[in-house]
């Protein structure tokens, strides 16, 4: 009886230790995010000035078309068409990419932060910037049609 007793409070401990081990694993990694998010944004937020917490302009329908042609050519592989990244996107690459239809995610950062942020990429990460490959005015049409994903 008592070996029985003992072995089932080794188990609960056992249980626990990995419980909790693992549990911070994942907040330390949560963490981390959290980290270079406020630290990104705060470089923006020198990069961009008083422009920060400007808004973008409202979409036209023409706008909306061409960014969502573009978006899904350019940027769903990895973001999902819906904005949610597709599972295979969050095993695969080095960095999982956001999910732009959480509005908890897309808004950490302001709208001209997310369109310069679709500019210039983030350094180090699979996200790159089409700065280069695309017009201004390509740019902003999508990001107008990333505002309509989220949720
Ligand atoms: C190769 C994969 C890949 C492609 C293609 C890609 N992204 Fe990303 N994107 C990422 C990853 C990964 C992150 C998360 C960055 C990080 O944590 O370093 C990200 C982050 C972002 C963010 C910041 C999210 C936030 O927290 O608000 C925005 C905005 C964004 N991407 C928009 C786009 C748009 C628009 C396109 C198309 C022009 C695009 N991405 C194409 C991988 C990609």
């Amino acid at each position: 009886m008592d070996v029985i007793k003992g072995l089932r409070a080794l188990l609960l401990v056992l249980a626990l230790f990995f419980a909790i081990n693992g549990c911070s694993n994942q907040t330390d990694e949560d963490k981390q995010k959290n980290i270079k998010m406020n630290q990104l944004r705060e470089e923006l937020k020198r990069r961009l000035g008083s422009n920060y917490d400007l808004p973008v302009a409202p979409a036209t329908v023409e706008q909306l078309a061409r960014g969502k042609t573009l978006y899904q050519k350019i940027c769903s592989a990895c973001h999902g068409k819906s904005g949610k990244p597709p599972a295979v996107t969050l095993t695969t690459l080095t960095v999982p990419p956001a999910d732009l239809s959480r509005p908890e995610i897309v808004n950490i950062f302001s709208e001209q932060a997310r369109l310069e942020i679709i500019r210039n990429g983030i350094s180090g990460s699979p996200m790159k910037g089409l700065q280069g490959l695309l017009n201004e005015k390509d740019t902003v049409a999508i990001f107008m049609y990333t505002r309509t994903l989220i949720k």
